[in-house]
């Protein structure tokens, strides 16, 4: 048995337990990061693309913006559309903020990087991790390389992701989880093309939302709503493009065509627990909370979470523990107001599920139509779009 002693047990090497542990290096606290994936598989999941203003700025501040700036693509709004009829939601214009696509995967490289040029002790492939006693002198237990470990912690992280095992540590009478399920799912594809616009469009189309993103100015992200239980081996190129080209057509625009190098099918949901910290437990990002990907806000929680922890975790650490005590409810307060942003913007470019009857379906379909006309001649509306979207402040 290897037994250490940290000041920082974090669990989950994603985004949000990478960016925590360079934010506690920052500040001069110890840290271990235990994954039980390896490193190569948590760097190839392809994730979310945008960047609001406040994690450019979170990750400007500890001199990780570096790729992001090389090779980020700063965009100046976004363009909302119904049935044929496109606007710009100018951001630079109305908030004076941005935002900038670059994968999730470009972060995830940069935060290992930054690990490893650091030396931090970031265990991979680690087995069987069972975080214990959050109430008394929290331990993490786990397996690595056929070895027993055990990591001593003043405080343990989950930042695990949705489906973690911290949060399983969380007495439960004491965590409620808030859930909606939404009668949609998102196809996305990337492919081999030059993107067809300079910014983002969403779109709403009878036939179901359609969004066209990138990655690069060689590779295009786009996406189309199917429903819940469709299976991609019934999606081919052809049927994909297809709808793409209905869906996001409009008057003297066309959509450029190219090799699809990855398709996949993700189910939206929102759900959020009652609470990030139970003892010298704590939970950050995806293992606190999720969103749907409308609102691009999925990367840019769990960065907001992490910001919040990992300055109140150096409070602590220097006597002062006021910001550590209100974590959970400053972190869940800002998360409240992330989710009804991510659900009206859901809302607002969707058509309901086949499963709805068809008067409704009909109604529901023409109300978000009127909405999203509202949209369309408010500076007012477009305004609080643009301050959402680009990202509410970080404190
Ligand atoms: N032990 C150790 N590691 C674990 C365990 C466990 N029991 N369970 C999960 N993990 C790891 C996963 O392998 C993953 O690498 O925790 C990490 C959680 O990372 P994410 O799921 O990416 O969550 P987070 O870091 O909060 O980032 C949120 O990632 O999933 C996307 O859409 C999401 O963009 C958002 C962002
Ligand atoms: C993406 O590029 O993957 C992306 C962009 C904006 C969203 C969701 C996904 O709202």
């Amino acid at each position: 048995m290897q037994r250490t002693r940290t000041q920082v047990a974090i669990i989950g090497a994603g985004p949000a337990g990478l960016l925590l542990g360079a934010i506690l290096a920052d500040r001069g606290v110890g840290f271990v990061v235990i994954e039980h994936r390896s490193r190569e598989h948590v760097l190839g999941r392809i994730r979310a693309g945008v960047l609001e203003q406040s994690s450019v700025d979170v990750l400007e501040s500890l001199g990780l913006a570096a790729g992001l700036h090389a090779e980020g693509l700063v965009h100046g709004g976004i363009f909302l559309q119904h049935e044929g009829e496109r606007f710009h939601v100018d951001f630079e214009a109305l908030v004076g903020r941005t935002v900038t696509v670059y994968g999730q995967q470009r972060v995830q490289a940069d935060l290992m990087a930054a690990h490893d040029a650091l030396g931090s002790t970031v265990l991979y492939d680690a087995a069987d991790v069972d975080p214990a006693d959050p109430e008394g002198e929290p331990v993490v237990r786990f397996v690595h390389e056929g070895e027993p470990h055990e990591v001593r912690a003043d405080f343990v992280v989950g930042t695990d992701g949705f489906h973690g095992v911290t949060k399983t540590r969380f007495p439960a009478t004491l965590v409620r989880t808030a859930e909606r399920a939404y009668d949609a799912a998102w196809l996305g594809i990337l492919a081999d093309v030059p993107p067809s616009t300079d910014e983002l469009i969403y779109a709403l189309h009878p036939d179901g939302f359609a969004m066209h993103s990138m990655r690069s100015p060689s590779v295009s992200r786009l996406y189309v709503q199917v429903d819940p239980d469709e299976r991609i081996e019934d999606w081919s190129d052809d049927r994909i493009w297809e709808a793409l080209d209905t869906r996001l057509a409009t008057p003297g625009w066309t959509l450029q065509h190219g090799p699809i190098t990855e398709k996949s099918i993700t189910r939206m949901r929102s759900s959020v627990v009652s609470t990030l910290a139970h003892g010298r437990f704590l939970l950050a990002g995806d293992a606190g909370h999720i969103v749907p990907p409308t609102g691009a806000k999925g990367l840019n929680s769990a960065i907001a979470d992490v910001a919040m922890l990992g300055a109140a975790l150096a409070e602590q650490s220097a006597g002062d523990d006021a910001a550590l005590r209100s974590y959970s409810d400053r972190a869940l307060e800002r998360q409240w107001k992330v989710q009804q942003f991510s659900e009206y913007m859901t809302d607002l470019l969707h058509v309901p599920g086949s499963a709805v009857p068809d008067d409704e379906r009909e109604f529901r379909y023409r109300s978000r139509l009127g909405r999203l006309r509202y949209v369309g001649g408010s500076r007012y509306a477009q305004q609080s779009i643009a301050e959402q979207y680009t990202g509410l402040v970080i404190r």
